[in-house]
């Protein structure tokens, strides 16, 4: 059986920078609250460009740096809570401006969504569906943040990550495992409208308010929920590749709360130098936030041939999630 393996990352954020001295002329609140609170100090946004445009750059990069031609390309697919459009999806654009000829599809898992889009790329690879995968995380999050609301507006930035992965016949390289899941019970804590709900779409006004799009989060019971669910996926995925902690070079976690963060170096006995933290400079950016992180990480030569890197991710759903990929 073939396995799957990382071999290029690409990323691109926004050039205008929000800090949280910008924030402070929008709501009450403060830089000392938002940086122990959430670690965060500045954050990406996109003014006037749509998803798609962010994940191409990101997907180019990829490409370039895997050095594989769009030809290569079997399968694209792009995970994103924050499409530009419903129908076409973000996959078919990113493949028209790249000019590849392959299928493509959206996943939406929200800030998990990377890895899932990761663990359909593996699972397309081993069964041999696909020889070469290109997954893209491109996020606007800026575009349904309420500026209004501190208790949201001061987390979320604008970024997109992606990763080329191909069919490798090295048994101990690229996905070693992954493990996905969700928990639906705890759906009502992070939501965000998308169909506007009618009692008679026939004879509807359709003055809709546009606000509704807006996302909502119960920040503490999120915090709560990833506690538990995030070692929980770790533990999983480490199993289903008969490791241990002691044998993990790098986590990457979903950046989206510096307590989460402690919690993995505590459960596993990691010194916090190998969870990767890059959430005081684009805050978080769902599911981008783990393929930026890779790409900074390879472009800052922080990431070697043979080294095994956890990722993991939690979000929307509620869902969750983990793979182990050694390089
Ligand atoms: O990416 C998907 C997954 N998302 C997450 O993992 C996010 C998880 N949640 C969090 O990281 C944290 O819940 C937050 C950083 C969002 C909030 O931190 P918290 O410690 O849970 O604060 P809180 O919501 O319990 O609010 C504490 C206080 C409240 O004031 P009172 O009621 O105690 O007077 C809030 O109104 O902090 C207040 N507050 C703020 N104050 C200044 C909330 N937001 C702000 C703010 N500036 N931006």
């Amino acid at each position: 059986m073939m396995n799957c393996k990382m071999i290029g990352t690409g990323s691109y954020v926004p050039d205008f920078v929000l800090t949280n001295e910008m924030l402070e002329q929008l709501v009450d609140t403060n830089d000392e609250w938002i940086v122990k609170r959430t670690g965060i100090r500045e954050r990406r946004i996109a003014k006037g460009m749509h998803t798609w445009e962010l994940g191409l750059k990101a997907a180019e990069r990829a490409l370039e740096d895997a050095g594989v031609s769009v030809d290569e390309i079997d399968l694209i697919i792009v995970s994103t809570c924050t499409p530009d459009t419903y129908s076409p999806i973000e996959a078919s654009v990113i493949q028209d401006k790249l000019g590849a000829k392959c299928a493509a599809m959206d996943v939406n898992t929200c800030c998990t969504g990377f890895i899932n889009a990761s663990d359909i790329a593996d699972s397309y690879i081993k069964c041999g569906k696909a020889k070469t995968v290109l997954v893209v995380s491109a996020e606007t999050l800026s575009r349904i943040t309420d500026y209004t609301d501190r208790g949201t507006c001061v987390l979320f930035g604008d970024a997109a990550g992606a990763a080329v992965y191909t069919a490798t016949e090295e048994a101990d390289k690229g996905i070693l495992s992954s493990y996905i899941a969700a928990d639906g019970s705890g759906a009502e804590y992070l939501y965000m409208e998308a169909l506007p709900l009618e009692e008679d779409p026939l004879h509807s006004d359709r003055t809709f308010d546009h606000t509704a799009r807006f996302l909502k989060m119960q920040g503490a019971p999120v915090v709560r929920f990833t506690a538990t669910a995030v070692p929980s996926a770790i533990d999983e995925a480490l199993s289903r590749a008969g490791l241990t902690a002691a044998d993990i070079d790098w986590v990457v976690p979903h950046q989206a709360n510096l307590r989460i963060l402690d919690v993995i170096a505590k459960k596993y006995n990691l010194p916090k130098e190998k969870i990767y933290v890059n959430l005081d400079r684009f805050g978080n950016t769902s599911s981008a936030s783990i393929p930026l992180c890779m790409d900074e990480m390879r472009q800052k030569g922080l990431l070697h041939e043979g080294q095994t890197v956890v990722c993991t991710g939690f979000g929307g759903g509620l869902t969750y999630g983990a793979f182990v990929v050694r390089l």
